[in-house]
């Protein structure tokens, strides 16, 4: 936890919540009272993913659809959505394992978002960032996320004989991309900055110590997102970026992506 606050805060820009639950730390990227948290626990991992939906009714809609696919669903209480932070939600575990979190009414700070390294994330209307997740059961998985939940395919992509598809809920290009793998886990999480300096001065703390690079800074060629790749305290990856594309829904058009990056991103995930 001590490095991740380390990681979050000098590397990347995030601030560290002040007052903290018990066993649990927060880090704001905007407005809103958090919006990573880190649980204290004996393995390094992905605990949960949060889907953000409008309103109660909203997520009365989502639970009805996870219900109608045959996933169990938890309503959570008032007094554990309000430990959250949230107004409501609601919990279920999808088909290739991962704990998903569909809440509304998070609360928003009334305290300026105050970044250690003046940073400014690009979250208004597009969440967090993006997620990728490794998935054993690819095709079930992407029909889950488009049939079910109402995801946008992007575009789609092989990394060797794998499958990957990029998957929109809002203009960003992908709040979630899933590759074929044998086994599940996250492969990383994205967060974007509203200009490229941020980058370049994140990318020096990298260099500096404050953390390993996976891979060096490029541009992906399908968001075009000029970034690079941080190797977490917990070893998965972190991409930090600047300058993603939006999508229309009334023009875009899916193709098949040819390679990862334009130029760079030089080096490996693991
Ligand atoms: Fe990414």
């Amino acid at each position: 936890m001590d490095e991740w606050r380390e990681f979050a805060g000098n590397v990347l820009g995030m601030q560290a919540v002040a007052n903290n639950p018990d066993g649990v730390t927060r880090f704001r990227l905007d407005e809103r009272s958090y919006r990573l948290e880190f649980e204290e626990g004996d393995t390094e991992e992905l605990t949960r993913i949060g889907w953000e939906v409008p309103n109660a009714a909203g997520l009365d809609d989502v639970i009805a659809r996870l219900e109608d696919d045959g996933l169990k669903v938890t309503r959570c209480s008032a007094e554990e959505a309000a430990a959250r932070d949230v107004q409501g939600l609601a919990q279920t575990v999808d088909n290739s394992g991962f704990n998903l979190d569909f809440f509304y009414g998070q609360q928003k700070s009334v305290e300026p978002f105050i970044s250690p390294r003046s940073a400014s994330f690009v979250t208004d209307g597009m969440g967090l960032g993006h997620v990728v997740l490794m998935t054993p059961v690819f095709d079930d998985a992407l029909r889950f996320y488009t049939d079910v939940l109402g995801f946008r395919l992007s575009d789609t992509m092989r990394l060797g004989p794998a499958r990957v598809a990029f998957l929109r809920c809002n203009p960003r290009h992908h709040s979630v991309a899933l590759i074929e793998a044998p086994e599940k886990g996250i492969h990383h999480f994205m967060v974007e900055v509203s200009e490229v300096d941020m980058v370049g001065r994140a990318h020096d703390a990298c260099r500096d110590g404050g953390a390993g690079i996976m891979m060096d800074l490029g541009r992906h060629s399908n968001d075009e997102m000029f970034s690079f790749y941080a190797r977490t305290p917990s070893g998965f990856g972190l991409e930090y970026g600047h300058g993603g594309v939006l999508v229309d829904d009334s023009t875009w058009t899916v193709t098949e992506i040819a390679g990862p990056s334009l130029w760079g991103h030089r080096g490996s995930m693991v």
